[in-house]
């Protein structure tokens, strides 16, 4: 039998155990690029969530092995890999949210937008068959330059007639999870207790983490936020040289990649005052699009949040991020319009 059918009869019979009958929402996520170094660890993640129903799988390349091993794991979702191009539509039918890691990673020496002329073909592609196969869903855009690829989606979309900034996300969780890390490490606070929220975009100096709303409080020299702002501005970077050529964040990204979702599902799903920062459509700033804290509910974005008291040394670094930000974004546009 194919591993489809594997997949499918295998989890059918999972939900003919009772897990149906509960009363948690039926929701499917797609992940696009699943067989790849954030793709697997994130399907994992993904199945291991009781909030997912079905999880579509697709890569075009070694899907099969991926769903049929995830497919094994007794949880509540039915899993299903998808494994060419001819078979992205079935992929995204139905989907509430679709979260997107397909594309190629750095190597040391490259930057972000160094992946443009790859990933912004891959990405483009992608979002016109969301746009034709389920243009409600969430779409969680982790593929880089995130600065480019989200107004890439966002005129694909709009080209389609399907546009809803609601439903746009650039995933920016693991600089919020790199500053929560640093943080605690020099605050000596508990980790878990930890928030600090990251705006404006995905890339370099872009990433503006504002430690000075960090909680808990904590009486940090001037220098050591410094440090810390750059260490989180430089994550990525450190992640890609400690790599040395085998690619960019993989696991730390595929955790980030799946608190997110969960969010964007507990807001479908009802679930009150659920917050996390994301690269969206904004009027935060002059940009039109900008990393803020994002209020997520039944249609994606409810609430778009301002940035908050600022020091002056956050006020600097977002005056100085502006140029290239509106640079990335209009790179995008100008691809996706040409
Ligand atoms: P990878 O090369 O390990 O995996 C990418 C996968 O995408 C591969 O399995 C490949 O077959 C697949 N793919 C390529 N073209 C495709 C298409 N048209 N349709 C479906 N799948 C396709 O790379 P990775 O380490 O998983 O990184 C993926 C992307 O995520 C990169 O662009 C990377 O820069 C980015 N990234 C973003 C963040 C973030 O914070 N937003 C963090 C880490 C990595
Ligand atoms: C990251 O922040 O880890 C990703 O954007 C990948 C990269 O290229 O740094």
């Amino acid at each position: 039998r194919s591993i489809k059918s594997l997949t499918t009869s295998a989890s059918s019979h999972i939900l003919r155990r009772g897990y149906a009958s509960e009363a948690v929402p039926e929701r499917k996520v797609a992940v696009l690029g699943a067989a790849g170094g954030i793709g697997q660890p994130l399907s994992l993640l993904m199945k291991l969530n009781p909030l997912v129903s079905n999880l579509a799988l697709y890569d075009i390349a070694n899907t099969p092995g991926v769903a049929a091993d995830v497919s094994h794991i007794n949880t509540r979702s039915e899993v299903v890999g998808y494994a060419s191009d001819a078979e992205l539509g079935k992929a995204l039918e139905g989907a509430d949210v679709v979260i997107i890691p397909a594309g190629v990673p750095r190597k040391p020496g490259m930057t972000r937008d160094d992946l443009f002329n790859i990933n912004a073909g891959i990405v483009k592609g992608l979002c016109e068959a969301i746009a034709k196969h389920c243009p409600k869903a969430l779409v969680n855009m982790i593929s880089n330059p995130v600065n480019s690829t989200v107004p890439i989606a966002a005129e694909v979309f709009k080209k389609a007639g399907t546009y809803d900034p609601k439903r746009l996300f650039g995933v920016t969780t693991l600089d919020v999870v790199r500053a929560k890390t640093f943080y605690a490490g020099k605050a000596m606070v508990p980790v878990a207790e930890v928030n600090v929220p990251v705006v404006g975009g995905h890339a370099g100096i872009t990433i503006l983490p504002l430690f000075s709303q960090a909680t808990p409080k904590a009486n940090l020299s001037d220098e050591v936020i410094t440090a810390l702002t750059k260490r989180t501005q430089d994550g990525g970077t450190e992640v890609v040289e400690a790599k040395a050529g085998k690619g960019s964040a993989t696991l730390s990204m595929a955790y980030a990649g799946a608190i997110f979702a969960d969010a964007c599902l507990k807001g479908l799903n009802g679930v009150p005052d659920v917050i996390e920062c994301s690269f969206v459509q904004s009027t935060v700033t002059e940009l039109p699009f900008f990393a803020s804290r994002v209020r997520l509910g039944k249609n994606g974005v409810e609430e778009v949040l301002g940035l908050g008291p600022l020091s002056d040394f956050e006020k600097e670094g977002l005056e100085k991020l502006k140029p290239e930000l509106k640079s990335s974004i209009e790179k995008g546009i100008k691809f996706a319009t040409q």
